[in-house]
């Protein structure tokens, strides 16, 4: 396994040459990507720091038993992400990685991240596959209802979702009286929400809608899983994997680094914490790039799509 000497952050130069090489030569390249390539946007993990809305462990806050428990809850946790994730800006990692999808055509991209930033970053979305869903895909939560829309970017999803604001202080300015409170917080109290006023099925009028992301205990998207294990056995061959800011813990996706191991794949380890290493270890022939995926992934990735200038922002119509 290759090891970085430098500072985290940079990348070793002699670490670098060899992954260039690699990189340059791979005609078959899978990507796994997680929360921490969205870190530096600003949007927060999972799993460690950050992992804590409010009170309660964000992990928890997704499943259908949380939803069916507290549906006003979820929605609150699901409307604020969409809100922050919508304020928030794709970063260079996720431009260097839409860009060698339209470089590379044997580079296909499985996705943790439900915040939309990549196809922000105008991702070819035949190239994105997305595991977890999107922020801002709904769908009804009634069993016998198929409503489904995709890309819905309205915020707040429902009026009585609106983020509440600061204006209790008089002497402040209309700018500042605007000034939305951090409902992650604990102490910042949590408006109550009446039920009816939850977003509902446009077509059942039964059901409530609920978040188009997959929950603890539910099957990944059919069509996301065929169409990644049609490209899977298209060829005997994978030549690399790279595991870009994640855990790596959650399943199936963290399965796909031992699949593409098992067809040749070299796994490049792209991620803050040193610790966080696939299930089977890293091989000699692996690299880790220890730091933050919004600088070092332009950097690995610059040998094929060069320096990364232009940052276009696709939102609201990804
Ligand atoms: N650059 C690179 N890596 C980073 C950065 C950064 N700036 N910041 C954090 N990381 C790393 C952390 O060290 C950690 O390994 O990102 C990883 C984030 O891990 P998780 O919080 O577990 O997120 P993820 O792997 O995406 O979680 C998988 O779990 O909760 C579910 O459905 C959710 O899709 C999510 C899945």
């Amino acid at each position: 396994m290759a090891t970085s000497a430098a500072r985290p952050g940079t990348v070793p130069p002699k670490d670098l040459e060899s992954f260039q090489a690699h990189l340059n030569k791979s005609t078959r390249i899978l990507a796994l990507l997680g929360a921490g390539l969205s870190a530096s946007s600003g949007l927060p993990t999972f799993r460690g720091a950050g992992g804590l809305w409010r009170t309660h462990d964000a992990v928890q806050l997704a499943t259908p038993e949380a939803f069916g428990r507290d549906p006003g809850l979820v929605w609150q946790f699901y409307n604020y992400r969409r809100h922050m994730a919508l304020q928030a800006k794709p970063n260079p990692a996720h431009y260097a990685l839409a860009d060698l999808a339209r470089k590379k055509d044997g580079f296909l991209t499985l996705s943790q991240n439900v915040d939309g930033l990549s196809p922000r970053a105008s991702h070819p979305e035949d190239k994105l596959k997305l595991l977890h869903g999107s922020l801002y895909d709904v769908k009804c939560s009634d069993f016998f209802c198929n409503y489904f829309e995709k890309n819905n970017y309205t915020d707040p999803i429902v009026p009585a979702l609106a983020i509440p604001t600061d204006d209790s202080d008089p002497t402040t300015t209309e700018a500042i009286k605007a000034r939305e409170l951090d409902i992650s917080d604990e102490n910042i109290a949590l408006p109550e929400i009446d039920y009816n006023h939850l977003p509902k099925c446009p077509t059942c009028k039964r059901g409530l809608l609920r978040p188009g992301v997959v929950w603890f205990g539910e099957m990944l998207p059919k069509d996301v899983l065929s169409d990644i294990d049609e490209w899977l056995t298209e060829s005997d061959k994978i030549d690399l994997i790279m595991v870009i800011g994640t855990s790596a813990k959650v399943y199936p996706a963290a399965g796909y680094v031992d699949l593409a191991r098992a067809k040749g794949a070299r796994v490049a380890v792209i991620n803050m914490d040193k610790k966080d290493q696939p299930a089977s270890g890293m091989y000699k022939r692996d690299w880790f790039f220890e730091g933050d995926a919004a600088t070092i992934v332009p950097e690995l990735l610059k040998s094929v799509v060069g320096e990364i200038t232009e940052m276009p922002d696709a939102a609201g119509t990804a």
